[in-house]
């Protein structure tokens, strides 16, 4: 087992603010399952209106991070805040409401397989507003098209392409205009190809709507591509954050291998 010196080794406290408020704060959080130390001490602001992107090995508590924002996970210690409003001491009426600022693709679309696609998008508008069939309609159809399946409402799920269930998956997290929107690998199991369209999507659709984006990922190429802010995490920590540029410049041994995508590094096999 290594020293918590070892552990966080790489770990070079840079944590750059991006010159704008921070529309999410962790504050040294630490979430434990059974003796798995998933967060220990974690400090990660993402700021308001851009596209961040948090990076990190399999199995580092990335997920867990976007849990803790909507408030399906809880720290065992420290504080979650967004918009300024401390997540953890919502209750259940408030975190209700508060959940409808989100928009969240989880990892694999999460679509119900029962409902074709209009169905499907029109499901949040239908839950959360008092919106009549034809505004609903109109809304779908718009966001339908956005993301390039204006012609695919009447199709179900296991019809389409995982690329197709991707898109459809992002029309329905738009569809109550979030103020923030959370993507668990928006790029995990498609084609190199499919990756940088669905890329070239968040961004314009960023560009039109503006919000805060968070988006997970392992693939270095979508960093490069989508990224506006970079949070490196590794060990429950966060090794290094600040502005894609910066990251990408980074002389961190850490850093520069796990955005170079190299063997050769402190990052082995774990
Ligand atoms: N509800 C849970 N109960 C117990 N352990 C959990 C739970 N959720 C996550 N974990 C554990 O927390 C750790 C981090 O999981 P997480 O899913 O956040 O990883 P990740 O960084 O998203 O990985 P990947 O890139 O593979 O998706 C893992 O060891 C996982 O087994
Ligand atoms: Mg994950």
């Amino acid at each position: 087992m290594a020293t918590v010196e070892q552990q966080f080794e790489w770990h070079s406290g840079k944590n750059r603010s991006a010159g704008v408020p921070d529309a999410i704060e962790f504050i040294d959080v630490y979430k434990s399952f059974g003796s798995n130390k998933v967060l220990q001490g974690l400090n990660m602001g993402l700021p308001e209106g851009m596209i961040s992107m948090i990076l990190g090995p399999s199995g580092t508590g990335k997920s867990v991070c976007i849990k803790h924002i909507v408030g399906l996970l809880y720290p065992d210690s420290g504080d979650v805040v967004v918009h300024g409003q401390s997540v953890p001491s919502l209750s259940d009426a408030e975190l209700f409401e508060f959940r409808r600022q989100f928009g969240v693709l989880f990892q694999d679309g999460a679509l119900f397989g029962s409902l074709n696609l209009y169905d499907n998008v029109a499901f949040p508008l239908r839950q959360h507003t008092e919106k009549g069939e034809e505004e609903i309609a109109e809304i779908v159809n718009r966001r339908l098209r956005e993301v390039g399946l204006g012609d695919a409402g009447q199709k179900m799920p296991n019809e389409l392409s995982g690329g197709m269930r991707k898109r459809a998956g992002f029309a329905r997290a738009l569809v109550l205009d979030p103020q923030i929107v959370l993507f668990d690998e928006p790029d995990s199991g498609l084609d190199p190809v499919r990756t940088a369209l669905l890329c070239e999507l968040i961004k314009e659709i960023h560009a039109e709507n503006g919000g805060t984006y968070v988006v997970i990922t392992h693939d270095i190429m979508s960093a490069r591509r989508v990224a506006e802010y970079i949070a490196v995490l590794w060990r429950g920590r966060i090794v290094e954050a600040g502005l894609a540029q910066d990251l990408f410049d980074s002389e961190n041994p850490f850093v520069k291998q796990f955005l170079s995508g190299e063997s050769a590094g402190p990052l082995g096999m774990e």
